[in-house]
């Protein structure tokens, strides 16, 4: 199934879903998203401030369109080169977010190295290649988190989501560093969410299935028989867009959640079944 096609069922299953006006889940609300520059962080920034909230989005690459966008459409946003590894940097940037937008409300841990990773067989990933996949997909989530969590304490409210990948469901083979990566992921939102309950702090995560980014359908042009076939183990078999996780991460960051913590949403159209 074609991308435009796809984009079609995307919007038939959302038809019913509320628009314009009433999209306001988010309002008053204050979001932080990692790795939103382009690909499904730039989505889920669109998504967020699309339902109120005000974004900040940064990235190592240049994210101003995504806030710039954002502000056309007369929602509030900023944007920071930032390094999620880069503790510092981290802190800087949640400080100028609280003085420039307000205390952070929702963190989405989505910055990750992902899309150009070359698939190959375990024994052959280069020490310092397994080290960086592993430091920026789980360190990253430990720096941004422990930046925003003094601010949500002191309030006793405040959403995590961590994305992490259904790809750690299913035994991927030959990406043996980013599967380790995105298992790290979920025991790491089970634990802070256990950490964190008591600060009315709920952490949660989205698990995506192979969703049609930019860098996928880069990194994916030769392998259209390999994404036909995960298609095929779908319930609903066509591609999954970066829209089709819009949805449940605002559920997520909304007080419509604010009961559920440590839950890993798994967003694949119904491959991964638990
Ligand atoms: N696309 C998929 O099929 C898929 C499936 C499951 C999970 N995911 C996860 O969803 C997220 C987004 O996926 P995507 O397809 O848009 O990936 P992507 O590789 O296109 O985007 C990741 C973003 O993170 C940024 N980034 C990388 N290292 C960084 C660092 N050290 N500091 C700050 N930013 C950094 C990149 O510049 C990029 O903009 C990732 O966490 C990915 O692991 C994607």
């Amino acid at each position: 199934m074609d991308h435009e096609i796809a984009a079609i069922h995307y919007a038939a299953n959302r038809k019913n879903l509320p628009t314009g006006d009433d999209m306001d889940r988010l309002k008053g609300k204050v979001a932080i998203v990692t790795g939103a520059a382009q690909g499904i962080g730039a989505v889920y920034a669109r998504g967020l401030a699309a339902e109120g909230a005000a974004v900040a989005v940064c990235d190592v690459l240049d994210a101003t369109g995504v806030a710039s966008d954002i502000v056309k459409q007369g929602g509030r946003a900023i944007a920071g080169k930032v390094d999620v590894t880069d503790g510092d940097s981290v802190s800087r940037f949640v400080q100028r977010v609280i003085a420039e937008l307000g205390p952070v409300d929702v963190l989405v841990n989505n910055a990750a190295i992902f899309g150009g990773l070359t698939k190959k067989p375990f024994y052959e990933i280069a020490t310092e290649e397994w080290d960086r996949v592993m430091t920026v997909n789980t360190r990253g989530v430990l720096e941004f988190s422990r930046a925003v969590v003094p601010g949500m304490k002191a309030r006793n409210q405040g959403r995590i989501i961590n994305i992490a990948s259904a790809t750690i469901y299913s035994g991927t083979p030959l990406l043996l560093h980013y599967v380790a990566s995105k298992g790290a992921v979920l025991a790491m939102t089970r634990s802070m969410a256990r950490e964190l309950g008591d600060f009315g702090i709920g952490v949660n995560a989205i698990a995506p299935g192979i969703t049609m980014s930019e860098s996928v359908r880069h990194d994916y042009a030769d392998a259209q028989q390999l994404l036909a076939s995960q298609m095929q183990r779908r319930c609903f078999k066509r591609e999954q867009l970066p829209e089709d996780l819009v949805g449940p991460l605002v559920f997520l960051a909304s007080d419509d959640s604010a009961f559920v913590s440590g839950q890993t949403y798994i967003v694949d159209g119904g491959s991964t079944l638990q």
